[in-house]
């Protein structure tokens, strides 16, 4: 029975309420009583900010326009959905951090819990970094209900925004029953890919993501959400008691590259290093170095590559004599993806052994 907020009972209206509160929202959401009254799929879209919510480019201008306004520029929503939005933080992607996660994750989860009306949720957000968001709400939202990332590689008055197209599929995609189970995904330019996969592989173009290693999931055709594969849900990590996440770096690897970054890392408190390798995992011999010192001192360290495809085997975690620690390879994760398992692995073991199994439950 889909939900009409002018008509729904107290104890509902409370209910969502609380719900935007608890996301930061500024007030009850803009909603469409006619789809609600004729069945449609209810969506709920929680705005973060990004160029889909700038109006230049490369401008100060992220954040301009609001979750209200967003929705009000794809009047054609009312014909799919009945929709309620929410104002979680309008920022560059740049400036989303690990509490964010927390916040939006958690908030996300209390919402569909308060929610069963709801067909799933969609998320804006700047293009830059919503691969590392997409994969943090793929690991830790558990409902089966589907959760949309979304964006715009223009900005809203960009000559062919993209926006418009790609909220109004993303929630297409939130309302279609067979997009349950399939965990977070992201949307842009038509196609569907699965939260881990996906990464960003333009600077501009609205075709700027894809998933070099395992493909695209499905693609928003005009009449049809088509899936070219099932998906498989990986482990989700409870995150209901966490306060705070550890501290994960970044580390490449270049010719002739020393470990100064690695040793300042370890300083800076870091209790896990990414390093992104050449090649299969590849390192110059300071970098090596610099892992085996950080290693000695308890940073759980984690092999990836810079080529942007491919895998680097995981590894027990254990060196070859099984007496010390060893490097954890990424996989297929890439290693902005590796850095968001590591800091949820990080909350249940710090032993490097243990690391691996997560890891390697993630291929
Ligand atoms: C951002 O990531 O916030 C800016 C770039 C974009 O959204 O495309």
């Amino acid at each position: 029975m889909p939900l009409n907020l002018q008509s729904a009972p107290r104890n509902s209206m409370r209910a969502i309420a609380a719900m935007c509160a608890l996301l930061g929202a500024a007030k009850l959401p803009a909603q469409n009583p006619a789809a609600a009254a004729a069945g449609k799929p209810q969506v709920h879209i929680v705005a973060t900010g990004g160029t889909i919510a700038s109006t230049n480019y490369y401008s100060a201008n992220v954040g301009k326009i609001g979750v209200d306004a967003l929705l009000a520029a794809v009047p054609a929503l009312a014909s799919i959905a009945s929709v309620t939005g929410q104002q979680f933080s309008n920022v560059a992607s740049g400036s989303i951090t690990q509490d964010m996660w927390l916040r939006l994750s958690r908030g996300i989860s209390d919402t569909l819990r308060a929610r069963p009306e709801l067909s799933g949720v969609v998320v804006t957000h700047g293009t830059d970094t919503i691969e590392e968001t997409a994969y943090f709400l793929d690991l830790t939202v558990a409902d089966p209900r589907p959760v949309i990332v979304t964006g715009a590689m223009r900005p809203s008055d960009g000559i062919g925004t993209d926006g418009p197209a790609n909220l109004y599929n993303s929630v297409r995609v939130a309302g279609e029953p067979s997009a349950r189970g399939r965990g977070t995904m992201l949307l842009l330019n038509d196609e569907i890919f699965a939260g881990r996969d996906v990464t960003k592989m333009n600077t501009v173009r609205p075709d700027a993501f894809g998933a070099p290693y395992r493909g695209a999931l499905g693609i928003a055709d005009p009449e049809h959400i088509v899936w070219h594969r099932s998906a498989t849900r990986q482990p989700v990590f409870d995150i209901a008691g966490v306060r705070e996440l550890p501290r994960v770096d970044i580390a490449y690897v270049y010719a002739g590259a020393d470990g100064a970054a690695i040793d300042a890392f370890v300083v800076a408190g870091a209790k896990g290093i990414v390093v992104a390798g050449v090649g299969r995992g590849g390192t110059s011999p300071g970098i090596g170095a610099a892992m085996r010192r950080a290693m000695e001192k308890g940073v759980v360290v984690v092999i990836g590559s810079r080529t942007g495809s491919g895998s680097v085997p995981v590894g027990t975690g254990a060196s070859r004599d099984g007496k010390g620690p060893a490097a954890v390879g990424s996989g297929d994760l890439p290693v902005q993806k590796a850095r968001v398992l590591l800091t949820l692995a990080l909350l249940r073991s710090t032993n490097p052994r243990d690391v691996a199994s997560v890891f390697a439950a993630h291929q």
